[in-house]
């Protein structure tokens, strides 16, 4: 079976422990390569918030690229994925994919994915959140994107963070259709 691919990106924003788990629980599943890009913002916030060297992070992942390489692989249409989830997703990042500028790694590789028609996720991380962070939402809306909340929830009776943290991820992977027991579902 030729393995899936699922493009990571992570960029700058608090609660970069949303992207640790998540590909933490993608390299669990059979079958599934995460491609990750890491911004630099993201690595500061790894570093702050999570008292690591992003490399702890960067080594879940199945391949690793400089955000900076804008002739890497994710950066062609040509390089076939399932989609791509930037987990978590700065209100920088989704100024940037919004308006399409293309302009590092991370934000290029949001692009092709919008114009391949593929699957794209946001996990959006802000609080409050201002009209023009809104306004960039729905423009990633109408261009056919996903935005995804870290909101979390109660039903599946969560005890610790860490079970927020996988109620998060499981509705990625649900968005891209890819089984998981990271929660309790309702019934
Ligand atoms: C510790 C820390 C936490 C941050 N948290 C957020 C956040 O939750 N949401 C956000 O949009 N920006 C946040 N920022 C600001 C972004 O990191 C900053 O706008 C950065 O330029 C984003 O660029 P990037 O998306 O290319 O990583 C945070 C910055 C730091 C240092």
């Amino acid at each position: 079976m030729t393995p899936r691919r699922l493009v990571v990106g992570m960029s700058g924003s608090s609660a970069p422990q949303l992207g640790e788990v998540f590909l933490r629980a993608c390299r669990d599943l059979d079958g599934l390569e995460t491609h990750l890009v890491m911004s630099r913002g993201a690595r500061r916030c790894i570093e702050l918030e999570m008292g690591v060297e992003p490399s702890a992070v960067e080594s879940l992942a199945t391949t690793v690229y400089d955000p900076a390489d804008m002739g890497a692989a994710p950066s062609s249409g040509s390089f076939l994925t399932i989609g791509m989830v930037v987990i978590p997703c700065s209100m920088a990042a989704l100024a940037g994919i919004a308006a399409g500028t293309a302009s590092d790694l991370l934000r290029r590789a949001a692009d092709v994915t919008l114009k391949e028609r593929r699957r794209l996720v946001l996990v959006t991380r802000e609080t409050p959140l201002s009209l023009i962070h809104i306004r960039n939402m729905e423009t990633v809306t109408l261009a056919g994107g996903t935005i995804l909340p870290p909101a979390p929830a109660f039903y599946h009776q969560p005890e610790t963070i860490d079970d927020l943290l996988r109620h998060v991820c499981g509705k990625v992977l649900d968005q891209f259709a890819i089984p998981h027991d990271l929660f309790r579902r309702w019934s």
